[in-house]
């Protein structure tokens, strides 16, 4: 394929750190050395079992596997209830649309809004896909800077007139990964007066609405007076219900964007597999104790981790929602990527480098609570082992 010319947009798509952890990692195993990966932002936690049964029971039906082509309607009675028992929100039928995941919304989402050239807006540190929504529109992409010292919130007033002139969507998200902070909800009120006098749409992204640390439940933005009219919300059952490999989240809000984005999307894709339409309704409709309980337990993982990382000589603060921490990286190393390779082979702990999510997380990294306590106890006793935080101490 020599004379193959390929895009601009996949050539500048870099593999990133993640491929060189991983064969590390390979490598390190090859060795029989243990491994702890607090990498991943897989939990591993369970489906309910309600949620599997349904999922089976379709599966046996022969009519299930034709083309879906739209959403069941009890599907969206199902995002409905659980808009309304959850976050107190009404929503209409014509408000809701499924999605393969909030990951394959936020990669087409951009075609909506965005002529090339036009300006999106993302935070930096954020999510990766989130700059990638402007990437895959051949948007300009300008980064909202979050930093420690102001709650890593927006400072709303600080952006530059001429950017909010240009920008078409902001995508903002909290609990935000990686840096694991929540918004007072005085931020979503300023948010949503501030994307009204800008007409600028706001996308937020609600993938960790459960796993939150600072009260018991978290918020939908559309619970927000005026969010309908500047917005939609990505809702994804993959973090909630532990459905990651399912591939169902739905986009909810404003309905002349779910309008347009579904005939976008009419374009892409031809509904989802019924077995998960029938699992996402079990999930939404079905007991919802177990989310509590799984909350508790990132709680008390989130405890076990930062509480046990302070006592060995590295200051980690709490996090208060998503299923990582966010840490700053002990003094004495070139780069976070640098810390991570050393700590990995020094330790087998693999975590994930804050520059991975853009130029404003270098200096950090991100650990996931995807282990159970016991564990955590193990990789705290692995690092004090080490040694590596002592000089800390001193
Ligand atoms: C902030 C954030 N948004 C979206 C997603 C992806 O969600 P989904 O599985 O619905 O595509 C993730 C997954 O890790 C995430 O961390």
């Amino acid at each position: 394929m020599d004379n193959t010319q390929f895009s601009d947009l996949v050539n500048n798509i870099q593999p990133g750190i993640f491929g060189a952890l991983n064969e590390k990692k390979e490598e390190l195993l090859r060795e029989g050395r243990k491994v702890y990966n607090l990498s991943v932002g897989t939990p591993d936690f369970q489906p309910a079992p309600h949620v599997m049964k349904a999922m089976e029971d379709a599966c046996k039906d022969p009519e299930n596997y034709k083309y879906s082509l739209a959403d069941l309607p009890e599907l969206i009675e199902a995002v409905q209830y659980r808009y309304q028992k959850r976050f107190g929100v009404e929503l209409e039928a014509d408000e809701i649309m499924s999605v393969y995941g909030s990951q394959e919304a936020m990669a087409h989402i951009g075609l909506v809004f965005c002529n090339p050239g036009d300006t999106i807006l993302v935070p930096n540190p954020g999510y990766p896909m989130f700059e990638m929504s402007g990437i895959m529109a051949h948007a300009n992409v300008e980064y909202y800077t979050i930093e420690e010292k102001n709650g890593y919130l927006p400072d709303l007033d600080g952006i530059p007139e001429d950017v909010l002139e240009r920008t078409k969507y902001m995508i903002v998200s909290y609990p935000l990964n990686p840096v694991c902070v929540c918004a007072p909800d005085e931020f979503y009120e300023r948010l949503i007066a501030f994307a009204g006098k800008h007409h600028i749409v706001i996308l937020h992204d609600n993938a960790y609405s459960d796993i939150i640390f600072t009260r018991k439940q978290g918020r939908s933005f559309l619970s927000f007076e005026g969010a309908k009219e500047v917005g939609v919300e990505f809702y994804s059952l993959s973090k909630s219900y532990n459905l990651t490999g399912a591939r169902i989240s739905f986009v909810v809000g404003n309905r002349e964007i779910i309008r347009k984005f579904r005939l976008l999307r009419s374009q892409i894709d031809y509904g989802i597999f019924y077995p998960v339409q029938y699992a996402a309704i079990a999930a939404m409709t079905g007991p919802d104790d177990f989310i509590e309980e799984q909350r508790e337990k990132y709680a008390a993982r989130n405890r076990a981790l930062c509480g046990g990382l302070r006592r060995i000589g590295w200051n980690v603060p709490d996090s208060q929602g998503t299923m990582f921490v966010w840490a700053k990286i002990p003094e004495g190393y070139e780069s976070s990527a640098d810390f991570c390779m050393k700590l990995m082979e020094k330790t087998g702990v693999i975590v994930t480098p804050g520059s991975a999510f853009g130029s404003g997380g270098e200096g950090y990294v991100r650990m996931a609570l995807v282990v159970d306590e016991e564990t955590i106890r193990e990789v705290i006793g692995v690092l004090d082992e080490s040694g590596i935080f002592r000089k800390e101490q001193n």
